[in-house]
């Protein structure tokens, strides 16, 4: 099923945009890279980032969320079917339950735009503006059965400064996100 023998084989989980699936996608095409993409699975049908995924000749589903239980029986059917070394979550904006984790079996990584611990969840820009933090962030981590709280593999920091607001600091964090979750990626991969 893979098209390049001797990478590792990834899933991507997305709920809209997929700014950072494009960079995972771009990242994965390049002659030396350690991984490649298999399937790009989304629990919103209409998410931008299908597209991204369909462009590129990457199997691509939408599994619609009706409920928990029921996405996360369809996706682990899903992903069995392929022999995976990672799954990856990039703007996927759901929790996965510990059972989906433990069935699943193999490590999962997230990208989160804060410098974890700090700012687990949402709204992480305006909490940190309003908390007058001085530097702001992403973080690739391992996902385990707390929120945003698994090993930090990468992290990469960025000033806050006084003229920043929500919007301006999201464009800087995603850019940093863009970054490093290949480079997470492939520092993850290098130790497995
Ligand atoms: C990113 O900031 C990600 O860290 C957060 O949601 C956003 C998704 O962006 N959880 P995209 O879908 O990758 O463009």
């Amino acid at each position: 099923m893979e098209k390049y023998p001797g990478k590792k084989k990834i899933a991507v989980f997305i709920s809209g945009r997929g700014s950072n699936l494009k960079s995972l996608i771009k990242f994965s095409k390049k002659k030396n890279s350690l991984f490649e993409i298999l399937l790009v699975v989304s629990n919103n049908l209409k998410a931008g980032g299908l597209n991204y995924a369909k462009k590129s000749k990457i199997k691509n589903f939408g599994i619609r969320y009706s409920n928990k239980t029921k996405f996360e029986s369809q996706s682990l059917k899903l992903l069995k079917q392929y022999d995976l070394d990672l799954l990856c979550l990039a703007g996927f904006m759901k929790i996965l339950s510990s059972s989906f984790i433990k069935k699943f079996s193999k490590p999962i990584l997230n990208i989160h735009p804060s410098l974890l611990p700090k700012y687990k969840g949402l709204n992480t820009h305006s909490r940190a503006i309003k908390n007058k933090e001085k530097f702001a962030g992403a973080s690739v981590h391992k996902v385990n059965q707390k929120l945003d709280s698994g090993k930090i593999i990468l992290q990469k920091k960025v000033k806050i400064l006084k003229k920043d607001n929500v919007r301006s600091l999201k464009k800087k964090v995603l850019k940093i996100e863009h970054e490093i979750y290949p480079k997470a990626i492939e520092k993850f991969l290098t130790n497995l």
